[in-house]
């Protein structure tokens, strides 16, 4: 039994769930549930990107509410990811605009430089090539990328090159 804890206490650090309790003071005593996405948010990224039963479990233990509703909300939203993944997340846009300014050629050329395709990560742990994403709402800088959610537009290889060039 205080293996189990002590076991526990580790997967959510104490930072952690101080992050959590921050978001669970923002709704009625009622409404803890509205906290799990920034929760599940925190454990993931102290986790190097990627979410595990454990954790979640403990999130749910930690806000008090069943572990389903942990689960459902980690599978649904394409922010989490459930397996072990490269530590920078990369999505390229190939959506309409980004299409006609040459979307598809950026990820060609990210698929190429880093060698793996689309939905793996690479070997060293450092890269995750998530998905192809639909627009993101910046057609306006078109060919674009999200790099750990950040946007990057009016990409070309040279600035993918100077973009992922950069990350440790
Ligand atoms: S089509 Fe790529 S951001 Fe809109």
């Amino acid at each position: 039994m205080t293996q189990t804890t002590a076991a526990k206490s580790e997967v959510l650090s104490a930072h952690a769930r101080e992050e959590i309790d921050r978001w669970l003071e923002r709704y009625p005593p009622d409404q803890r549930q509205s906290a799990v996405l920034a929760a599940l948010r925190e454990a993931q990224h102290e986790n190097g990107g990627y979410l595990t039963k454990e954790l979640m479990d403990e999130v749910a233990d930690h806000i008090g509410i069943p572990k389903i509703a942990v689960y459902e909300v980690a599978s649904f939203y394409s922010m989490f990811e459930l397996q072990p993944v490269g530590r920078h997340s990369i999505s390229v846009c190939t959506n309409i605009s980004c299409m006609l300014c040459g979307g598809d050629s950026i990820l060609s050329y990210i698929e190429n430089k880093l060698g793996i395709k689309l939905g793996e990560s690479t070997e060293d742990g450092k890269f995750f090539l998530k998905r192809e994403e639909e627009c993101l709402a910046a057609c306006c800088g078109a060919p674009m990328m999200q790099v750990d959610h950040v946007y990057h537009e009016n990409l070309t290889p040279e600035k993918v090159d100077e973009i992922l060039d950069k990350l440790e």
